[in-house]
Formats: C-alpha cells, structure tokens, sequence
C-alpha cells in the first residue's frame, strides 16, 4: 500500500476555519477564536491533500522562538502530520524554541521528549481547572 503523502506549507486566511475545526476536535490545544491566528506564523498540515493538522508559533526575539498552539486532527494522529510540523518549525524558527504543556498530555510530551525537547521550568495552575504547564525547551544547537 502506498503512503499517505504529507506536505506542510504557510497557512492562509483561507485555511482559518479548517484550522478552527481541528482545534475543537483537539481538547488538550489551545482554544483560540477563529481568526486569532493573524499575528503569528501559521504552519498547515495535509494528508492526501486534506488539511489534517496546524501550528501557530512565533519569533518572540531574534534568538528565541515559540511554539503556541499545535493539533492533529484525532483521525489522522500517528501518520507523522506533528514530526512534519515540527521540522517545519525548527527549520524555520532562530534559536532555541519553547512551549508549554499541560502535565498530563503525555502524547504531546513524548512527541516534545523525543524530538529533543527538554523540561526546564514548572508554571504552577498555568491552565483552566489548576493544571500545571510544563516548559519545555529545545536549543538551537
Ligand atoms: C500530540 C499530537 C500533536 C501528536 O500528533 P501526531 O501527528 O499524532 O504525532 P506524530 O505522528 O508525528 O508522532 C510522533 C511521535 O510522537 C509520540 N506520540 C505521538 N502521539 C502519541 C501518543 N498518543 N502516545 C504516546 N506517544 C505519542 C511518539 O513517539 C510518535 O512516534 P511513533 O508514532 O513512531 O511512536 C496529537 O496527538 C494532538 O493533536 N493532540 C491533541 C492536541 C495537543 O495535545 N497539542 C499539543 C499541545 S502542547
């Protein structure tokens, strides 16, 4: 059987509800009203052509970078859309980049773990209902 082919390019307005749609079906991403998107880089995600998953992040300095928000959508998980993205962004991104987690997305924090990502930092209730976020940190070199 041939694989599922992934691309991932720049997001467009065009792509916001499609964005929108697989944020919902993602309870652990970040809930950001349709649209938000705007002032911070846009990556998407296709399988097949089909637009299964996105990352917002941002240059926050010239040496540092933020990942803010990523979802798959739940059919299309463990295809490679998120290790795509990824590349993607450290590709992209100056310097060390980091995120946060919540504490119990142990899908999402073994994907970070095993991309090199490491802890360096607790922000205590950092989410709705007192979850902890884990931050997490990946050096340029
Ligand atoms: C976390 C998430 C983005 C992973 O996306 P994905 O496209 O399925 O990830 P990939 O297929 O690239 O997985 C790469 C590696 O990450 C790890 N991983 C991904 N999902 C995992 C899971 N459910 N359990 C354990 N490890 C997991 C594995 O090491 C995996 O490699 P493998 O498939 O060879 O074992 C996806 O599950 C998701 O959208 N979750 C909800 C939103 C979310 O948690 N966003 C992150 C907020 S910080």
């Amino acid at each position: 059987m041939d694989r599922a082919k992934i691309t991932v390019r720049d997001g467009l307005e065009k792509d916001f509800p499609a964005v929108a749609r697989i944020q919902q079906q993602c309870a652990e991403a970040a809930q950001w009203p349709l649209g938000d998107y705007s002032g911070c880089r846009l990556l998407i995600a296709e399988l097949d052509g089909r637009i299964a998953g996105f990352c917002t992040w941002r240059q926050a300095a010239p040496d540092e970078a933020e990942l803010l928000n990523l979802g798959v959508a739940p059919d299309a998980r463990r295809s490679g859309l998120a290790t795509a993205l990824l590349n993607e962004l450290e590709r992209r991104a100056a310097g060390d980049i980091f995120l946060e987690v919540a504490e119990h997305n142990h899908a999402a924090a073994q994907l970070y773990t095993h991309r090199g990502w490491v802890p360096v930092g607790l922000r205590k209730r950092y989410y709705p209902g007192d979850i902890n976020a884990i931050v997490m940190k990946k050096g340029s070199c």
